[in-house]
């Protein structure tokens, strides 16, 4: 369990009651598995450590610091120690001294490693370390090289301001992840997306501890990976917009330097208009035109009755191998829908002779036969939960996006398991939403023997309605949150304290080269078309993107569609929403007597009202801001309203009558569609109306 204790000097009984009491205070929360604060910590680790002791005194940064490795030493090692200083040079602006040997009164940094860990890493790993700060010295102990890059990551977010000085304070922590597979999927087959963002993206995650890059390679849109034994398929596959061998090797390489794996996914039987684009010959009967640009389900799907098939699969995967050295090959294998399956009359034959009753029981012979080949090459199967069946042996993973029931399930026969399910980016939930989303919550129906086989969670990024625009502000920050709920302890669920410490991570990611943040501002100039966009920034606080589904229905995307809205401009789960609550929490605990918080709320819609025409005025000279003026009028109509509603609540008189009906319409009709965003201010809106006398 999450554990805080303070140690005092003994020698002043003034100063240990007094410590005593803070500790009772830090205890407190401590005991529900929630990170404190003591006068020298400001906690601001992502994910919670699973145990953690805050000392007395700190570490105060000098140039001296230094690094020593006093155990096993490899470039993966070093190579992570010298980034982490880097980074930490950028956090602080202190440059370390590297001219004069350290001498050993300096301050430093004492890596202990016992061994290299696995030459290629699996979910076996261990990951733990061990961290000490004193005074002067950090010391990090972990049995394998992975288990010291998280504690370097660790040490990173310790380093806090202090006065003039940057300190470590002192801490003893012991830490290892709750699961061993904390993955990010990003398919960029429906987008292409550029070796730079998944480069950055892999250090966003090494930041956060994850450690499975899952790289959806494959589908209708594009087939992005080269084969030098079939070129066709990126040659008529993939206009053009590929990862050669050499910058897949090179993201094998840059992701194993962080900790991180990379399993590769090529999807099959279904999803696979990209391959029968190139290769014809494998399709079920019907062979594609083209690549798709249309989302959705497509028709097509590979031929499991041929030989030549499993001849090409064979081939393909060999070469693969190669590149990607991981234990495990993802298939794919999610909505098949292959509607040759039922009408050609070689395939229904075939299914007859093998006693294969529907297409569910011929993928899983597909799938059988797809598995023989991976054993050959050494690697194990991973398929999204279609590949359920009885028919295939216990040693493949399960990957359950349609529901937990397919999780839980595929435990109860004896399948492993990850979790992906409430971990859709796109679905455009909150960060406390996917936060609270566990995959072995506490009343879990499994036996401990049942549970050891849930390996975990994947965050999955899909590729429609996303570019390298994007991309940042879709995964980042909320992926943090997720990344938390893999590693840390169960009970460390305060979603006030995980939005206080997302807010820390999101800044360090963008130091990493993340563009999460700056890129909304840069999106609204050019949509405004100029670099006042100060009234507009203010307009874009309060909407977000509506969920993928909302806004496929609102706007036919396709892959030609240019993602460059304002829905585009505009992340998920905007800070705003939290602000309003916050000032209506308080404000409603007694609206006649607060006039601070009165204030504060009437300001907050007072700068909502007076950034209106500033952002109509833009609207009229930029055609794609169009779309989104009628939630300008909207807007504008709601400031009035929480105005109004705050003087209604806090001055004790009643409303005329028809204005509270009026108001809660005014709401209704804000939350219509429209825009392809969605305000984040209407539920506390509601409040505040619902708080005018009657
Ligand atoms: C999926 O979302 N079709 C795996």
């Amino acid at each position: 369990m999450y554990e805080i204790q303070t140690s005092t000097p003994r020698r002043n009984q003034l100063r240990n009651i007094l410590v005593a009491a803070a500790t009772l205070l830090f205890l407190i929360p401590s005991l529900r598995g929630q990170p404190v604060d003591s006068p020298h910590f400001a906690n601001l680790l992502m994910p919670v450590p699973a145990a953690l002791t805050v000392n007395q005194g700190e570490l105060r940064l000098t140039p001296d610091f230094h690094v020593s490795i006093d155990g096993v030493s490899n470039p993966r090692l070093t190579g992570a120690a010298a980034r982490m200083m880097a980074q930490l040079t950028a956090a602080t602006g202190l440059v370390f001294s590297t001219s004069r040997p350290p001498a050993a009164a300096d301050q430093q940094l004492i890596i202990r490693v016992q061994n290299p860990g696995q030459t290629i890493q699996t979910p076996d790993e261990d990951e733990s370390y061990r961290m000490t700060v004193t005074s002067t010295t950090v010391t990090l102990e972990a049995t394998t090289v992975v288990g010291a890059m998280h504690g370097l990551q660790t040490l990173l977010q310790l380093v806090q301001p202090e006065g003039k000085d940057y300190i470590i304070p002192a801490v003893t922590i012991a830490d290892q992840p709750r699961f061993p597979w904390r993955g990010l999927m990003i398919d960029c087959g429906r987008h292409f997306e550029p070796i730079d963002v998944i480069k950055r993206t892999l250090d966003a995650m090494a930041a956060v501890k994850m450690n499975v890059f899952h790289w959806h390679l494959t589908e209708d849109q594009g087939f992005r990976m080269q084969s030098l034994r079939f070129p066709a398929l990126t040659a008529k596959g993939s206009d053009g917009l590929f990862y050669t061998q050499q910058q897949a090797r090179e993201i094998v390489a840059y992701a194993y330097d962080r900790g991180i794996r990379v399993v590769p996914e090529f999807e099959m039987p279904g999803h696979s208009t990209a391959w029968l684009v190139a290769y014809p010959a494998l399709a079920s009967g019907t062979a594609p035109a083209g690549i798709r640009r249309e989302f959705g389900i497509a028709p097509y799907a590979l031929d499991p009755t041929r030989e030549e098939t499993y001849q090409f699969i064979t081939a393909f995967l060999t070469e693969m191998a190669q590149i990607f050295p991981d234990p495990y090959v993802h298939i794919g294998g999610d909505e098949t829908l292959a509607p040759d399956w039922k009408t050609n009359p070689r395939i229904t034959a075939f299914m007859r002779l093998h006693h294969l009753k529907d297409s569910d029981a011929l993928q899983a012979y597909f799938n059988q036969r797809i598995l023989k080949i991976l054993t050959t090459l050494h690697r194990r199967m991973i398929g999204w939960d279609e590949i359920l069946n009885p028919a295939l042996p216990r040693d493949v993973i399960v990957q359950s996006w349609r529901g937990e029931a397919s999780l839980v399930q595929g435990a109860k026969q004896g399948y492993q398991g990850v979790l992906s399910a409430p971990y859709y980016l796109d679905a455009m939930h909150s960060a406390a939403q996917h936060y609270l989303a566990d995959p072995l919550p506490a009343n879990v129906d499994l036996t401990a023997e049942q549970q050891r086989l849930i390996l975990g969670g994947e965050v999955c990024m899909w590729g429609e309605q996303l570019n390298q625009r994007t991309i940042d502000s879709r995964i980042w920050p909320r992926t943090a949150a997720m990344a938390e709920r893999l590693w840390s302890p169960q009970n460390v669920t305060n979603v006030d304290d995980m939005y206080r410490r997302l807010e820390a991570i999101s800044v360090e990611l963008e130091s990493l080269g993340l563009h999460h943040l700056s890129q909304r501002d840069s999106d609204l100039r050019q949509l405004a078309g100029s670099e006042d966009i100060a009234a507009l920034r203010i307009f874009a606080s309060v909407l977000e993107p509506v969920s993928f589904s909302d806004r496929y229905q609102q706007q036919k995307t396709s892959q030609t569609t240019p993602l460059d809205r304002f829905v585009d401009a505009v992340p998920p789960d905007p800070s705003s929403g939290r602000t309003l609550q916050h000032l209506v929490d308080a404000f409603l605990q007694e609206p006649h007597n607060r006039p601070a918080d009165r204030v504060a709320l009437t300001e907050y819609f007072a700068q909502l009202t007076a950034a209106i025409p500033a952002v109509q005025q833009h609207m009229q000279t930029s055609p794609r801001l169009q779309d989104v003026q009628m939630r300008a009028t909207q807007l504008a109509d709601l400031a009035t309203l929480g105005s109004q509603a705050v003087a209604f609540a806090s001055s004790g008189t009643t409303p005329p009558a028809g204005w509270k009906p009026a108001a809660l319409q005014t709401i209704h009709t804000a939350r219509q569609p429209g825009g392809i965003v969605r305000f984040t201010i209407l539920d506390q809106l509601t409040r505040l109306i619902n708080a005018a006398q009657e």
